[in-house]
């Protein structure tokens, strides 16, 4: 990389340059976005929260659903003045998007500088180099080389943050027939447990209490790398760090959670009591459909199972409403199952086609308003699920772990309690100095997204000092 000269400030390498970084999608591309102003620092390029005063601008860009997909030409268009006004910045495009249209982008977006899919993310210095010496337009949606890491530069480390995604597999084999992951993000590849491991570590030493260990399926860790070890191994592993309070996971399929994995939530005292698991329909029919590989008695054996292992836990899933072929009988089922559950909450999806799924080729497409119709109907009866486990908080005492100020006001912190339920704490003196540290909180207040606590002991966590167990004295 180029040496930074301290002596000749006016050395054109040295002009510090800022990065303004859109990330649209899950956790997976919030974990990228961190890597790619990990791996573009030694260009001289330092965050910046405006778009405005930004020398390179970078959409990290998400595909699963149709929406997503407008919300990137949305944002496209409001570059273009911009590019009109400051032609030197440089403008990125990455993440499933750009696997996904490659040079189709730029025929339709002339602005953009650099198309990188989710494979060249290694590669994003260089590409960034090639067009601040040649000012020209990249494509780079080649695959992964079998020698570069999945995962690529340092972990970055979050000082003042209590929460961390680690990835450790990327890819899915499952070919569910609405889903276009197997084709952004190609097939099932897992992290070496050694180098996930230390990132953890890494991160706990800068402060870290919470990591959530993120993959498109996570229970098919190391399945096919041979790397020795499983899911479930690597959950252990990583509870055994010193000074990480919580670890969760996500998203799990279904037809792989195996009883060890669910067994971990009664072993591992650091693994959170809280499991998304997707289920998508409550019909037979659909999830043949689906291809998911399950039966609804299936996934309610697996609940079941959970809550015998871990009564406290929290469940939480998706639905898809409208998939081809669904009727109103099959819409139902789901509903019914929706009710026999009882989730803590619920992400419902309206189906839209995708390229290159099986689905699209579906006949019987559901019309729009009527997957409005069912999306009310389903959205309403969750929230009354959502709102009674939320009420039945109140006057119980919460582990929070505090990750900042609240959202509505700097006199209140946030934070989570195992659950996965957020917490507003109504005495927020202690500031910041209280990120990372769990504390009890009696629960005062029920809303349907968040809750209200009064903070009623001490804690435990960084500050003061080691862990050292839960004082409830206030
Ligand atoms: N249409 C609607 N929802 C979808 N999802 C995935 N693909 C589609 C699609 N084509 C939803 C699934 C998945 C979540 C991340 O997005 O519910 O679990
Ligand atoms: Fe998509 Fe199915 Fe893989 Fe999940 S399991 S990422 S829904 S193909």
């Amino acid at each position: 990389m180029n040496p930074i000269n301290p002596i000749n400030p006016t050395n054109s390498f040295m002009k510090q340059k800022r990065i303004h970084i859109v990330t649209m999608g899950c956790q997976m591309n919030v974990y990228d976005s961190e890597q790619m102003l990990r791996i573009l620092a030694p260009l001289n390029y330092r965050p910046t929260s405006q778009l405005d005063n930004a020398d390179l601008i970078l959409l990290n860009t998400c595909s699963i659903r149709k929406k997503a997909e407008h919300k990137v030409f949305s944002f496209l268009g409001r570059l273009v003045r911009m590019k009109q006004r400051r032609p030197h910045i440089i403008i990125g495009v990455g993440g499933c998007v750009a696997q996904q249209e490659g040079y189709r982008l730029i025929e339709r977006a002339p602005h953009i500088d650099i198309v990188f899919g989710t494979f060249a993310l290694g590669r994003l210095p260089t590409l960034v180099q090639q067009v601040e010496d040649q000012r020209k337009q990249i494509v780079d949606i080649n695959p992964r080389k079998g020698s570069e890491p999945l995962c690529v530069g340092e972990p970055v480390l979050k000082a003042g943050r209590a929460t961390a995604f680690v990835t450790i597999m990327q890819g899915c084999d499952n070919f569910c027939t609405y889903c276009v992951v197997p084709y952004v993000r190609g097939r099932e590849v897992s992290r070496k447990p050694e180098e996930i491991l230390e990132e953890i570590r890494l991160l706990v030493e800068s402060g870290v209490r919470e990591v959530t260990v993120i993959g498109q399926n996570v229970n098919a860790y190391g399945q096919k790398n041979g790397h020795g070890c499983d899911f479930p191994t690597i959950l252990e592993h990583v509870s055994n760090i010193e000074e990480l309070h919580r670890i969760r996971f996500t998203t799990s399929h279904p037809k792989d959670l195996s009883d060890r994995l669910t067994e971990a939530f009664c072993k591992l005292d650091k693994l959170v009591p809280h499991i998304h698991l997707p289920v998508q329909s409550g019909s037979d029919r659909v999830l043949r459909r689906m291809n998911r590989g399950y039966t609804r008695d299936f996934y309610l054996k697996k609940v079941a199972r959970l809550r015998n292992v871990r009564p406290d836990i929290a469940i939480t899933s998706d639905i898809i409403i409208g998939f081809p072929g669904e009727e109103g009988v099959d819409f139902d089922a789901t509903v019914d199952l929706v009710r026999q559950v009882g989730f803590d909450s619920l992400f419902l999806f309206k189906y839209s086609d995708r390229p290159n799924v099986a689905a699209a080729k579906f006949s019987n497409k559901v019309p729009e308003a009527v997957k409005g119709d069912r999306f009310s109907t389903l959205l309403e009866v969750q929230r009354e699920f959502t709102l009674a486990k939320n009420k039945a908080l109140v006057g119980s005492i919460q582990e929070v772990l505090v990750e900042g100020f609240s959202k509505k006001s700097r006199n209140q912190l946030t934070g989570r309690t195992p659950c996965n339920k957020i917490v507003n704490i109504a005495d927020g003196a202690d500031g910041m100095a209280r990120v990372g540290q769990v504390l009890p909180v009696r629960i005062v207040e029920a809303f349907s997204h968040s809750l209200l606590g009064q903070h009623v002991g001490k804690g435990y966590g960084k500050y003061p000092g080691k862990n050292g167990g839960m004082s409830y004295a206030a």
